[in-house]
């Protein structure tokens, strides 16, 4: 084991051996470096960061992007210190770098894993070329909350979904191979929680019994992390009176003794110094003890680390090994990463940004992404043969930077196609195309410049709305109570409405909206979430059928916000509604006897159904599904069964489809979801054909956490569904029996 410093940049000794020598050599303020993140805010950080690099007092950098700085930064560290270690070079790479996807709740709608892997793949290169290392991706925060702003970010409220595209985009990071020039170490987050958030409210409380922080939240983690996934980032909010920076049970128990993990975990901006804001511990003395003790191995941006590691240590009140066994986490994700072998950037080494390569990806994203939640009498797709004119409203539809949606640091606008660019390049040379703006922003309450909308809705032959929020209305801290479109759009609506000409609505936000005041003023809506640089090809080609939509919803979409939390994973209650013993507030005699109105689970003014259901996405084509069956009536634990059903496209286009397998466990060791999504699969069908989907399903799959938070697959009675939507009516059923 004696490998010489020399060694340590020679692979010819273990990654175990050469941090073992490296942590050997250090001191206890090298060591507290590694465990410090710093940033230069807007200063130039060669100037302010250059002396502490020297000294071994940093080993990460977040936010710097320009790749010859951040070589510099890195020569300073690598040449200028004692022992040489590089920097890792952080930054939020959440759905694209300078080519930008859709926002991660609309890549999710694509119900697409390899789309969502080669999208960030594609983030990977652009990033790597800047000398970013690290990405603070993928956010896998499960929530049924649309009021939450930072729902842009997510995968949507359901674990499988979530825990597939997670597992997609840690591969498209890191690739198979974590120091290949072009792979960046990504890192899942924010563990653990986060979205449940009280009222939807950023940062606020969240209380999660462990039953379901196991069945639900950490599902998709123990997916990243089973993938390889090299950190993980501690989540800012309070987890059932401990905040997740300062829990020992998430970061230690859960993390390291069941899950085996051995990369880092880094906390959220200055989330340690934010324990005592919580009330958790005094000051930041005790935030540091509590955080490391817990299991934070970096601190981001909050500099108590660097403040106070050292003299806990010194004062004996956090033992060394606690440092060690950080830095031995951090240490280990520069060596995967190559860092102590090529620890610079050759931007030339890269493909250019905004490659063919980049567009056609965000393109395919974007086109797989967008959820068609209508289409009365067909009046999509558009045809340029049936059209002399079509009037194209609102502020979104001209929008480089807003389609991009949330947390595009970098996104390059200039690679921005709009929907009117879109739909001027597709069919502008055969149809006049009048836009009006209508509106400053999404917000905006006058309804002064309506008369001119209105007046080309009425000259047209189709009225295109574009409708929606900015991307700065979703997003960290941006939370709304009230998800209605805002400002004066439904009153657009209305007045385009009035013109008497079909209007198709193209909605693009970071959240599912409460559309019921408007779903009956339009023909069609094509949601498109936040779509991304290559959004308005996307929408042009689906709005004139050169494609037909295929995105299905990750996110239910309630009828009103007092529904939330509504979701397809829901359990049944003691008292299930239907649609028999539901009575509507309009509906009740006045002279009503004092006695309770349904005595089942629902809403006297909303019922209990979604506007639209998870799962949910029309087509141009007609897709039927029929003959579900199972390859048996029984199957023993730990066996498997396969699920299958004919799909038809009776219709006459070809189209994806995205089918989708559910299951129900009728009888549970604790009460089990009235359906949980176990699998799905994308599929192309052509007019006419019939396609086998086939799922199976081994019995681990129907695993679940019982009352003593032991997972446990238990023998019993099945109902499985498959379809298009979380309501598929098409039903089968099996048993799981006990094993031999
Ligand atoms: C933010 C976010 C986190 C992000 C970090 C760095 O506050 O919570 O997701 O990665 O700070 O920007």
């Amino acid at each position: 084991m004696t490998t010489t410093i020399a060694e340590i940049r020679s692979d010819t000794a273990s990654v175990e051996d050469r941090i073992a020598t490296l942590l050997g050599e250090m001191t206890l303020a090298e060591k507290v470096g590694q465990m410090n993140q710093a940033h230069a805010g807007d200063m130039d950080p060669v100037e302010v960061l250059s002396d502490a690099l020297r000294a071994g007092r940093i080993g990460s950098i977040i936010n710097q992007v320009d790749v010859a700085t951040v070589n510099e930064l890195q020569r300073i560290a690598v040449e200028e210190s004692r022992l040489g270690i590089p920097l890792l070079v952080g930054r939020d790479v959440i759905h694209g770098f300078k080519t930008v996807m859709p926002i991660p709740l609309g890549q999710a709608a694509t119900w697409n894993p390899e789309v969502v892997r080669q999208g960030a793949r594609i983030a990977a290169l652009e990033a790597a070329k800047s000398g970013i290392n690290w990405t603070f991706a993928p956010m896998i925060d499960i929530t049924r909350d649309p009021r939450w702003g930072r729902i842009a970010e997510s995968p949507g409220e359901d674990p499988y979904l979530a825990s597939r595209l997670a597992v997609a985009m840690v591969e498209g990071f890191q690739g198979d191979d974590l120091a290949a020039t072009g792979t960046i170490a990504a890192c899942a987050k924010h563990f653990a929680g986060y979205g449940e958030a009280e009222s939807g409210r950023d940062y606020a409380t969240t209380n999660i019994p462990e039953n379901e922080l196991r069945n639900v939240h950490l599902r998709p983690f123990r997916a990243a992390v089973n993938a390889g996934v090299a950190t993980l980032m501690a989540s800012f909010s309070d987890l059932n009176g401990v905040p997740a920076t300062g829990n020992e049970f998430l970061m230690r128990q859960v993390l390291r003794d069941e899950w085996g993990f051995d990369g880092f975990v880094v906390s959220d901006w200055n989330s340690i110094h934010q324990l005592a804001v919580h009330g958790l511990t005094a000051d930041d003395r005790d935030s540091v003890l509590a955080a490391s003790t817990a299991g934070v191995d970096m601190d981001m941006a909050g500099g108590v680390y660097e403040g106070h590691l050292a003299d806990l240590v010194e004062d004996g009140a956090l033992d060394i090994e606690v440092i060690d066994a950080a830095v031995a986490n951090i240490l280990r994700t520069k060596f995967r990463l190559g860092l102590f072998d090529n620890p610079y950037t050759d931007p030339e080494a890269l493909p250019a940004n905004g490659s063919p390569e980049a567009l056609a990806t965000a393109k395919a994203a974007a086109l797989q992404s967008v959820v068609m939640l209508k289409n009365d009498k067909g009046v999509l797709p558009l045809s340029k043969q049936d059209l002399d004119r079509v009037a194209v409203i609102g502020p979104l539809a001209d929008a480089p930077y807003e389609q991009l949606g949330t947390w595009i640091f970098d996104g390059d606008t200039e690679l921005s196609v709009t929907a009117l660019q879109g739909i001027r390049e597709l069919v502008g040379g055969d149809v006049e195309i009048e836009y009006v703006r209508a509106m400053e922003t999404s917000r905006s309450k006058s309804t002064q410049p309506f008369d001119e909308a209105v007046a080309a809705a009425a000259k047209s032959d189709a009225a295109l709305l574009f409708l929606g929020e900015e991307s700065i209305l979703s997003g960290e801290a941006h939370s709304r109570a009230d998800i209605n479109l805002p400002g004066a759009q439904a009153e657009l609506v209305r007045r385009v409405r009035e013109t008497g000409k079909p209007v198709i609505a193209v909605i693009m936000a970071g959240r599912p909206l409460t559309l019921a005041n408007i779903v009956e003023k339009v023909d069609a809506i094509l949601f498109a979430w936040h779509p991304g640089t290559m959004g308005g090809s996307a929408i042009a080609e689906l709005l004139f059928g050169l494609e037909s939509p295929s995105g299905k919803l990750p996110a239910t979409f309630p009828r009103m916000v007092g529904q939330i939390p509504i979701y397809h994973s829901q359990k049944n209650t003691g008292k299930p509604p239907t649609p028999e013993k539901v009575v509507h507030i309009d509906d009740i005699d006045a002279k009503a006897p004092q006695t309770s109105l349904g005595m089942t689970a629902f809403h006297l003014d909303a019922g209990y159904a979604p506007l639209f259901p998870f799962g949910f996405g029309l087509s141009y084509a007609d897709f039927d599904y029929d003959n579900i069956r199972v390859s048996g009536s029984e199957v023993p634990v730990g066996g498997v069964v396969t699920v299958s059903a004919e799909l038809t496209n009776r219709g006459d286009v070809a189209a994806d489809e995205v089918a989708q397998l559910y299951v129900r466990d009728l009888v549970g060791n604790v009460t089990r979801p009235v359906r949980e999504l176990k699998g799905f699969r994308r599929v192309r069908v052509e007019p006419g054909e019939t396609l086998t989907v086939s799922f199976d399903l081994h019995t681990d799959d129907l695993a679940f956490y019982g009352r003593d938070n032991t997972l446990m697959v238990e023998p019993g009675e099945f109902h499985a569904w498959i379809g298009g939507s979380s309501d598929a009516p098409l039903r089968t059923e099996f048993s799981v029996v006990a094993g031999d």
